[in-house]
C-alpha cells in the first residue's frame, strides 16, 4: 500500500482496524515477550489502545505511524498537547511516537528493543513489502528480544488486511525461534470479512524469539 491510501484512511476515518480498548490478544500473551520496566517498540502503530495498556504497565512506549492525524489524535484522547521535533518525534508522557515512513528509519534513531509488538502491521503491508518490513524490524530488535506478532489468514489475495500463512512468518523471520501461542478462526466476530467474500479468517499469535 501506498502512503497516499493509508493517509487517505485516516482522512476519511475509514478504521475498521482500531478497536476501542486494548487487545485481548496482548493482555493475555503479554508475560510472554514483555520485559519489566523495558521500553515497548510499536510499529504501524496508529492510535491504538494498546499503546496505552502497556504504558499503564510501566513501559515507555516507542511507535511509528505514518498519518500525523492518527498520532495527534492519540494524544488528544488523552488531553496531550504535544509538538514534533527534528525528527518528526512526538515525545509526551513516556510516549515517542514517531510520525514517519517506517522505512525510512531505523536503530540509529528508534534504539533496539527486548519487546516489540505487531498487531495489524506486518498484513498490513503486500507481499512485495514484508521482507523488507521484517528485516527492519528485525534490526529493531535486541539479542535475546522477543516479538509478539498476530497474523491474519485467510483465503483471498486482497487486503489490507493481507493473508501471512504460518510458513510465510518462518520465512520472513527465518533465525528467529518461533512459537505458535494461540491460532483461532474469527470470522464470525468481524461481519465485514464475510461481506468481502473471506470463508474463514484465522488469527495467529505467535512469539518470536531472537537468541541471547
Ligand atoms: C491496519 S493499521 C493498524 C494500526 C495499529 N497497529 C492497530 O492495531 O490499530 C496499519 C497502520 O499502519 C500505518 N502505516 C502503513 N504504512 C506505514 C509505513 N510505511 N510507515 C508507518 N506507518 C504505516 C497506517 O497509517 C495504519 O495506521
Amino acid at each position: 500500500m501506498e502512503a497516499s491510501f493509508w493517509l487517505q484512511v485516516w482522512q476519511e476515518g475509514r478504521l475498521g482496524f482500531h478497536r476501542d480498548s486494548p487487545h485481548p490478544v496482548l493482555i493475555e500473551h503479554a508475560s510472554r515477550f514483555l520485559v519489566e520496566g523495558a521500553p515497548v517498540f510499536v510499529p504501524l502503530c496508529g492510535k491504538s489502545h494498546d499503546l496505552r495498556w502497556l504504558r499503564a504497565r510501566g513501559h515507555a512506549v516507542v511507535g511509528v505511524e505514518l498519518a500525523e492525524k492518527a498520532v495527534l489524535e492519540f494524544f488528544a484522547e488523552d488531553g496531550v498537547e504535544v509538538e514534533p521535533d527534528a525528527d518528526g518525534c512526538f515525545a509526551a508522557q513516556g510516549y515517542r511516537l514517531f510520525c514517519r515512513d517506517f522505512f525510512e528509519l531505523g536503530p540509529e534513531t528508534l534504539g533496539r528493543f527486548a519487546s516489540i509488538y505487531d498487531r495489524a502491521a506486518v498484513v498490513a503491508l503486500p507481499e512485495s513489502k514484508r521482507v523488507a518490513y521484517a528485516q527492519r524490524v528485525r534490526s529493531l530488535l535486541a539479542p535475546g528480544g522477543r516479538i509478539l506478532q498476530v497474523t491474519l489468514e485467510h483465503d483471498t489475495p486482497s487486503g489490507p488486511p493481507f493473508s501471512v500463512v504460518r510458513k510465510e512468518l518462518s520465512r520472513l523471520y527465518g533465525d528467529l525461534e518461533i512459537e505458535e501461542l494461540a491460532c483461532d478462526d474469527i470470522i464470525d466476530e468481524v461481519p465485514r470479512f464475510r461481506e468481502r467474500g473471506l470463508k474463514y479468517l484465522l488469527r495467529r499469535v505467535s512469539l518470536l524469539q531472537a537468541q541471547d
